[in-house]
């Protein structure tokens, strides 16, 4: 399908497998994947090297999780008809080429890695300080690269990323000749989806409402979702700017809605747990279709699985073929 030279743009973007996504994933990301198959041709792939970076000690639910995330990206449409789905790990052509830019990156530009300092603060249960670790772009690089991608998808938090694999890009073709194309981010919109803390959605956080959750499910999470505090009993009136169930309305309610409950809020006309079920309806609305299309492959793992492996040898060649220049223009052959 997608052996043919394509006139299109070409895209590629990972995401690590964290096992079940949620809302907060399918506005950040998927959303945007699943609208751009039709434009470009499109690569994603399963980050599961990027998730060794972080949980190498703990690997016993990847494979679950690997499955999780697939079928979830399945679920909400990405077709693999006209986007090429893989494995990372499958294809050590991307470790090779992540050791070769190794060679040419200074230290000193993964250091300056707002994400790296960051993360090193800010995750205490994990030893960080390893070399995987700190290459953790250098990897990303070469995922990005060995397709020859003309842009990568992503949120606000990997654009430094692709901001150094334009580097890495720029040092190699400069020391070893002109091989590849330095691609551009395509951000995506995304609005800040709050979990039912009131936090931003997150796994680890425990407070996301996942593609899989089912009608009554989402009603119970919304149930004991925060409001604003100041709405104490039923005649207070309350502010919408302030409560995140009013941001799951933006992103999931029909306007006449909004307006209603941005307008009846306010005189405390309409009630907290009316309100929540009204967004229920919007978000079990949005979820009924994505849930009908995972059934066959939570029958059937199977399925999942043949996906990944068919994506993955259609990539394999994209990566071969890029790795016979690399070799090449290093004057490794
Ligand atoms: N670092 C990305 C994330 O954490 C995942 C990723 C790995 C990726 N390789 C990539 C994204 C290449 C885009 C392109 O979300
Ligand atoms: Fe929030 Fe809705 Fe309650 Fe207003 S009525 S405080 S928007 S949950």
């Amino acid at each position: 399908m997608n052996d043919q030279p394509s006139q299109r743009l070409r895209i590629l973007s990972g995401m690590r497998p964290t096992g079940k996504l949620h809302l907060g994933n399918l506005v950040g990301a998927l959303e945007n994947w699943v609208k751009l198959q039709d434009q470009y041709e499109s690569y994603h792939f399963v980050a599961d090297w990027h998730m060794l970076t972080t949980d190498y000690a703990n690997t016993s639910e990847l494979q679950e999780n690997i499955r999780e995330m697939v079928t979830d990206w399945l679920a909400a449409g990405l077709d693999p008809n006209k986007a090429t789905l893989f494995v990372q790990s499958r294809l050590p052509e991307h470790a090779e080429l992540h050791l070769l830019f190794s060679m040419v990156t200074p230290l000193g530009w993964l250091e300056r890695v707002p994400s790296y300092k960051e993360q090193l603060e800010n995750i205490k249960d994990r030893d960080l300080t390893t070399y995987g670790f700190l290459g953790y772009p250098v990897l990303q690089a070469a995922d990005i690269l060995m397709y020859k991608a003309n842009a990568v998808p992503v949120g606000e938090d990997q654009v430094a990323h692709v901001e150094l694999t334009r580097e890495i890009a720029r040092r190699f073709n400069k020391c070893y000749g002109p091989l590849f194309l330095e691609p551009d981010v395509v951000l995506t919109r995304s609005p800040r989806l709050p979990g039912t803390d009131g936090r931003k959605m997150s796994k680890s956080y425990n407070n996301a409402i996942f593609l899989s959750d089912p009608p009554e499910v989402v009603d119970k999470k919304l149930a004991t979702m925060i409001t604003d505090p100041a709405r104490k009993r039923r005649f207070d009136p309350g502010n919408p700017d302030i409560c995140p169930v009013f941001d799951l309305h933006k992103v999931y309610s029909d306007q006449v809605v909004i307006d209603r409950v941005n307008r009846e809020c306010r005189t405390a006309e309409i009630g907290c747990l009316d309100c929540k079920k009204l967004v229920s309806y919007g978000i079990n609305d949005r979820l009924a279709p994505i849930q009908e299309r995972r059934k066959p492959y939570e029958r059937n793992p199977r399925l999942v699985w043949d996906i990944l492996e068919e994506g993955t040898e259609r990539a394999r060649r994209v990566a071969q073929a890029t790795m016979a220049e690399v070799r090449a223009t290093v004057k490794l052959t």
